[in-house]
């Protein structure tokens, strides 16, 4: 396993792989890896086959924390990533610095740095339409940051398919939007959430919960559990099965609903009308700690 940190490094490494018609996939990260990423490398490893090479990115990316969130306080433990990545079968883990990804005035252009230099990356990509609602709402320039590196990253790895994980179903939903959009020549696989034994998805931010919190932070997969309870034998409005699912997440006193939503899968368009097949998605907070799941219905 090599471990990559230089862009035009990894650039010329996918070039090459490139020439040879050898298949790249490609799982990106921010690191602090568990089973849920580990799926996602298998599902990698399986579409290019023996012959093809698996890349992890490990790569806490500023641009999608906003001002107030926990870039700083994001869990990291490198070599430990390493050591789950070599045991998974990765063949490169490309772990950028910021001044890689987002280089200062001179270091990208080619004149000279100055004393003052100071970041001037200012080419974003941002998808208007499907980005608004949910975690947009809550975390206005979150996807812009999310599609912005992604996108690079996807021009420095060159893969053909790349894998990411059905807990950030609005996440995969854009990227899938930009890939169809500005013509990305590579194939978007959505992977099942993997959730511990309780029903709790797996997130690094998980590890900021104390004992009574974790054991609270169940109500997130209980409330997809009722939920489908509830549209099993006929649809309801979304208007009261939303007022259902505030009464009962209020039953975790530890927890503080951030939203709720139903909606279409792929147009993520709001639902007037609940059935099986609807989507669901909710943010909960514990504390700082914010959590989502979600779930077809
Ligand atoms: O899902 C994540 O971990 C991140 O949003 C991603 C896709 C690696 C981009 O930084």
């Amino acid at each position: 396993m090599r471990i990559v940190t230089s862009a035009a490094a990894m650039q010329r490494l996918a070039q090459s792989w490139q020439r040879r018609g050898t298949r790249i996939g490609f799982v990106p990260t921010m690191g602090f890896l568990h089973e849920g990423h580990l799926s996602l490398v298998r599902i990698a490893r399986k579409r290019v086959g023996v012959s093809g090479k698996v890349v992890v990115s490990i790569y806490v990316n500023p641009t999608q924390f906003g001002p107030r969130e926990d870039l700083s306080r994001y869990p990291r433990d490198f070599k430990r990533d390493c050591r789950l990545c070599r045991a998974a079968d990765v063949d490169v883990i490309f772990a950028p610095s910021d001044a890689e990804m987002y280089p200062r005035w001179g270091e990208a252009t080619n004149e000279p740095a100055r004393e003052d230099a100071r970041p001037t990356f200012s080419t974003y990509i941002v998808e208007e339409k499907i980005s608004r609602a949910m975690e947009g709402a809550s975390r206005p320039t979150h996807f812009r940051g999310v599609t912005t590196v992604v996108a690079k990253l996807f021009n420095l790895v060159l893969p053909d398919v790349a894998v990411f994980g059905a807990k950030d179903w609005q996440q995969a939903a854009i990227v899938k939007r930009m890939v169809a959009d500005l013509n990305f020549p590579l194939r978007i696989i959505v992977a099942p959430t993997v959730r511990e034994r309780d029903g709790l998805a797996l997130s690094s931010r998980n590890k900021y919960l104390d004992a009574a919190q974790r054991e609270q932070a169940t109500i997130l997969h209980r409330s997809i559990q009722r939920a489908r309870v509830i549209v099993k034998r006929k649809s309801v409005s979304a208007a009261k099965l939303k007022a259902d699912m505030k009464r009962f997440i209020a039953t975790a006193p530890l927890g503080r609903l951030d939203y709720v939503e139903v909606f279409e899968p792929t147009t993520l368009a709001p639902a007037a009308q609940v059935s099986r097949g609807t989507h669901m998605a909710l943010a909960v907070f514990f504390g700082k700690t914010r959590l989502i799941d979600n779930a077809r219905l």
